[in-house]
């Protein structure tokens, strides 16, 4: 039986907000969606040759379709589930309700992760969000008080018009609740989203490049005086509550993503569904193939995969662990690239660990690619 890790899609979000490309869309078609899934999920179940350690329910906003819905995939997959396997459920504060939340409890669901993004009302008018942060602060106690331990808050950075100000005091409010994981990103402007042509055309403005890099800083620093280990770019965590879901996609693990346009990586291969709703449904119903297409990943790719992903953590790679997937040293191949990235002072070479040095982590996607040759 092979323990991997488990993504579930969940398409739907009562409104889109001005900057996000992730696959969702208006809710609709959800009782369709959900039988498709089954289906999907089925399909793999019968095999009977997985066993799931980690479910990350995830979107869209999983927290946006009727709760008997998200009851259905949890009867399905329970009996799968690793006992004190992490089981997280992706929300939006403004559909977190009493009554749900007491559901997903009881279904066995032990991790929330609740997209505040920022306090200051006006920046979450700006983004399209649909809820304030007094609604953010009634989901996060209702959690608490229905027996949620392990929380996670995702905050975004250099969005338009954000000052350090007004990120320190979002960081500052949202610390003061003590969430067992906090995740920070700096916004990236995607072409396709309302936001991109708002800024280019001047309408919006947002930080510049120090500026971004100052309220990075500033996360480390706040957020370890609190406690919080960064123990990834963008991730920091109370002592033992890394995500243990993304850890599976930073050490480049075996997952399966079910939905439409879900990714999975398992035997070396990667591949994926189809992205759209109807066109998942309607596949599903009458017996489709619902990958869109797949790829053989060579060791090569996969050495560079491993390599990037793990630079990622703070741990960073670890050259026994390479041995140990891939029967080769890892510096008789890399050590070129090595000896010239810590040179410029972007990796750090500490016995068997390498890691991003502060630079580095600047640099990252440039660090990435030396790898890749
Ligand atoms: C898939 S979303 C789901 C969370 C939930 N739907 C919500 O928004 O409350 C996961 C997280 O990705 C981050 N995110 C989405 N779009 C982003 C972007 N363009 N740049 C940086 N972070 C982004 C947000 O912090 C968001 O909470
Ligand atoms: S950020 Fe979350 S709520 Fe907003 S559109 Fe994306 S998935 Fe939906």
């Amino acid at each position: 039986m092979k323990e991997i890790g488990l993504y579930i899609h969940i398409p739907f979000c009562k409104k889109k907000c001005l900057y996000c490309d992730f696959n969702s869309y208006i809710i609709h078609e959800e009782d369709n969606y959900i039988d498709s899934l089954c289906k999907e999920i089925n399909a793999y179940l019968s095999a009977n040759k997985y066993r799931f350690k980690t479910v990350f329910i995830g979107g869209g906003t999983p927290t946006v379709i009727k709760c008997k819905n998200i009851g259905k995939i949890m009867d399905l997959i329970s009996s799968f589930i690793k006992k004190d396997g992490e089981i997280t459920i992706e929300c939006n504060p403004e559909t977190l309700k009493e009554n749900s939340i007491n559901e997903y409890y009881k279904m066995g669901i032990n991790r929330l992760s609740i997209g505040l993004q920022a306090k200051q009302k006006e920046l979450l008018k700006t983004i399209g969000r649909i809820h304030s942060y007094e609604d953010f602060l009634s989901g996060y106690s209702m959690a608490r008080e229905q027996g949620f331990e392990n929380i996670n808050v995702d905050l975004m950075f250099s969005l338009p018009n954000q000052t350090i100000k007004m990120w320190e005091e979002t960081l500052l409010n949202v610390c003061s609740l003590e969430p067992t994981h906090i995740s920070c990103y700096s916004l990236i402007l995607e072409e396709s989203t309302p936001l991109y042509k708002l800024v280019k055309s001047g309408e919006l403005t947002i930080p510049d490049e120090d500026t971004d890099r100052n309220m990075y800083y500033l996360t480390e620093e706040i957020l370890g005086y609190r406690g919080y280990k960064q123990y990834e770019i963008s991730n920091y965590a109370k002592e033992g509550y890394e995500c243990k879901h993304n850890l599976i996609y930073w050490k480049n693990e075996e997952y399966i993503g079910v939905g439409a346009g879900s990714h999975s990586r398992l035997d070396s291969k990667r591949f994926w569904n189809v992205r759209g709703v109807r066109e998942y449904i309607s596949k599903l119903d009458s017996n489709e193939d619902i990958i869109e297409g797949y790829e053989d990943i060579c060791e090569k790719e996969d050495m560079w995969e491993t390599i990037f992903l793990n630079l990622r953590l703070n741990e960073g790679l670890n050259i026994d662990d390479f041995y140990n997937r891939y029967g080769k040293g890892f510096m008789d191949i890399y050590e070129d690239v090595v000896v010239r990235l810590k040179s410029d002072g972007l990796l750090n070479v500490r016995e068997k660990n390498i890691t991003l040095t502060k630079r580095g982590k600047d640099l990252a996607n440039e660090v990435f690619i030396k790898f890749s040759k």
